[in-house]
């Protein structure tokens, strides 16, 4: 079973694949899939702003087309491209996109500065969310 370090690991290979010629920020994550694997995914821009995707998305995609449906845990690392990572707590909308796979257990796994890893619930960084349950 991956550990935190291979997310970690597979999130830092994804950020260096990262198309991001506008904001010149690079991100990466990786999901732990309920399979066990890892699902990983860049961000990647466009020029039509608007029509960019996080690296988020871009990983729970793979993670589908993988025909699975649970994300467990998630490891997000971005920083100024080809510089040195800083916090990157995932956008509104993806903290959205991982309630709808994770629920409100699944864990995120960010990584500072420094390189203390901080770990949040899908609950603690969307509260009082709605869900695939309302429906
Ligand atoms: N970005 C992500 O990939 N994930 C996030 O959760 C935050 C923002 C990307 C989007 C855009 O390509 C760049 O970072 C700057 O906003």
């Amino acid at each position: 079973m991956p550990t935190i370090d291979d997310l970690f690991a597979a999130a830092a290979n994804a950020r260096a694949k990262a198309y991001a010629p506008y904001s010149h920020f690079s991100v990466g994550a990786a999901i732990l899939g309920a399979d066990g694997a890892i699902h990983a995914g860049c961000n990647i821009e466009n020029a039509a702003y608007p029509e960019g995707t996080c690296a988020e998305a871009g990983a729970i995609a793979h993670m589908v087309m993988a025909g699975v449906t649970g994300l467990v845990e998630i490891a997000v690392v971005g920083g100024p491209s080809g510089a040195a990572e800083i916090l990157c707590p995932p956008c509104g909308g993806c903290r959205q996109k991982l309630r709808e796979f994770g629920g409100l257990s699944a864990k995120v796994h960010l990584r500072d500065t420094d390189g203390a890893i901080r770990t949040l619930t899908v609950e603690a960084l969307l509260p009082v969310s709605f869900g695939p349950e309302h429906l």
